[in-house]
């Protein structure tokens, strides 16, 4: 483990011209892939911003495949570096791989996406967004905008991932509370656009058209967008069919919003390096017990 480095002369004077300090850090982070917008975006702020928090980056992108991620991890601790980042595909088939980083004394933190173990000692922090506040924010939106009243077409995200299953819960806790709001047709579009144009011309031929059909949640604009262009290929307005409400406010989806064909996005920030690197810097620092979740923002952004 990397222990607190004295500031050298050359790195005072590198400070002090403002230009970048020596890399003091070297972190590996296991990526999910580059699956959507949102993703790239968010590997690209952690790329971009590493030198200037004195962080070596080894990146490694899984491809939207666990084994990948074990592999990945696995060749950090040989490599012996001062920490582990992981954004978990799924939450499941952590606990070996986190105990052979624990037994070789590597911090690991989580980003992003959670992981489901029984021992949260295997990690030192989870820094991230709140998905369950996300799909709650979404609920509460359509409640408003239905009157409580809305039969719903659900995409939902990579199964057995912490967006699609926290997303879902916090929906369902809010329609819940409505009798006449129900997810009539739900399934995973897997976070791609591809993946949210067939489940939509899924939902397209077993609704007869989307007869009845008040609103389409996603549990990611990129799906969202896949459902966008079916409604138009089939001759249906979205936007005005159907309210469509999904999540990350990517750029194409805030372009939608503008077009009228899409109406609430919740934005998941993904320049959030600024978030995760000065937790693992400073832990790498200095170990102190941390909050066992670091809770990032979310904010709903509406058409109007
Ligand atoms: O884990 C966050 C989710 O993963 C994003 O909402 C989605 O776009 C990505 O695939």
């Amino acid at each position: 483990m990397n222990i607190l480095k004295p500031v050298t002369g050359a790195a005072v004077a590198c400070l002090m011209s403002g230009a970048a300090f020596a890399q003091d850090y070297t972190i590996g982070f296991s990526q999910v892939g580059s699956e959507g917008d949102w993703r790239p975006a968010f590997s690209k702020n952690m790329r971009d911003e590493a030198g200037s928090y004195g962080v070596d980056l080894k990146f490694a992108n899984a491809q939207g495949k666990q084994e990948e991620q074990l592999r990945a991890v696995r060749a950090f601790i040989a490599q012996g570096v001062d920490a582990i980042i992981i954004a978990p595909v799924v939450v499941t088939g952590w606990e070996d791989v986190l105990e052979e980083a624990a037994d070789a004394e590597i911090p690991v933190f989580l980003v992003d996406r959670d992981v489901d173990v029984d021992d949260k000692s295997l990690y030192v922090s989870r820094i991230s967004a709140d998905f369950n506040l996300e799909g709650k924010l979404a609920g509460s939106w359509l409640a408003t905008e239905s009157l409580g009243n809305c039969q719903i077409v659900e995409m939902q995200g990579t199964t057995g991932s912490a967006p699609a299953l926290e997303r879902k819960g916090g929906f369902e806790a809010v329609i819940d509370q409505f009798p006449a709001m129900e997810i009539v047709a739900t399934q995973s579009g897997d976070f791609t656009t591809e993946g949210g144009k067939k489940v939509m011309e899924a939902f397209i031929k077993s609704t007869d058209n989307l007869d009845g059909i008040c609103a389409a949640f996603a549990h990611n604009d990129n799906m969202q967008l896949g459902a966008i262009q079916a409604m138009k290929e089939a001759g249906l307005k979205p936007g005005e069919d159907l309210l469509m409400v999904s999540v990350d406010y990517v750029p194409a989806i805030v372009d939608a919003m503008e077009a009228g064909e899409a109406n609430a996005s919740v934005e998941l920030r993904s320049a959030v390096a600024e978030f995760i690197y000065p937790v693992v810097t400073d832990y790498i620092d200095n170990p102190t017990e941390l909050d066992k979740w670091i809770v990032i923002p979310s904010d709903l952004h509406t058409a109007d």
